[in-house]
């Protein structure tokens, strides 16, 4: 297992950006432990946060979903989940703290989610997303995601519609090529619990 990212880790804030080739990042799956600093992160960036009961309920669909956190420190920065159904890779929510984002952090996660996809033999990854949410829409097409449908009226709050995203080849050397190419401009390092990337 990898060592502490409080061992190695930089402050428990963002810092300067000039920072960010000593920022270690540690990826670890989440643990009700986490849920507290989980729920403030869902609080602030989405108007409709998911509940505790949700995300227990998550954590308990162990053979179908996997969730991390990411750290920085002691401090839970952000997470992300993946429900994996046949041979699918669905990216159920992911979220990064405020204070932390355009720090890679997002990255970190999806290029995790990714590889555990991979490894559990799902060659497709889907997800949804607001229409109005291009920074994430950014970030997923990065990954090779492609908008692919619409569910109308899919937010209940706002009556905002989802862009249906999909990236299919994850098993293919294109991909493979496309993964390795985001992993080298990541900055900083990545820890794993079961591995690690990054420098
Ligand atoms: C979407 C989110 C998870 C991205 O996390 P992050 O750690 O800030 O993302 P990264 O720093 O890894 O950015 C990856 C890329 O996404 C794009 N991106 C991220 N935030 C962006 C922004 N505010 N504006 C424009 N592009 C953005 C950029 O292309 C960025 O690469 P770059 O920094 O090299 O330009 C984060 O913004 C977030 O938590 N948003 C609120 C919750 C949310 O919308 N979740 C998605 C639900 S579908």
């Amino acid at each position: 297992m990898a060592s502490r990212a409080s061992d190695i880790g930089p402050p428990e804030s963002p810092g300067d950006p000039d920072d960010a080739d000593r920022l270690a990042v540690h990826l670890v799956p989440m643990r009700r432990r986490h849920l507290r600093a989980v729920m403030r992160i869902e609080a602030q960036v989405y108007p409709r946060p998911w509940s505790l009961p949700l995300f227990l309920s998550e954590l308990n669909l162990r053979t179908s979903r996997a969730y991390f956190v990411a750290r920085v420190g002691g401090t839970v920065v952000g997470y992300c989940g993946l429900m994996l159904v046949e041979g699918d890779g669905h990216i159920t929510n992911i979220a990064v703290d405020p204070l932390w984002q355009r720090h890679q952090i997002g990255t970190r996660l999806l290029l995790n989610a990714t590889r555990h996809c991979l490894a559990r033999g799902a060659t497709r990854m889907t997800l949804e997303v607001r229409m109005s949410n291009r920074a994430a829409q950014t970030m997923y097409r990065k990954f090779g995601f492609e908008a692919a449908g619409v569910r109308k009226n899919y937010y209940a709050e706002s009556r905002e519609d989802a862009l249906i995203m999909w990236a299919y080849g994850l098993d293919t050397a294109k991909y493979a090529e496309r993964l390795s190419v985001i992993e080298s401009g990541i900055r900083g390092s990545t820890l794993v619990e079961d591995g690690d990337f990054g420098r």
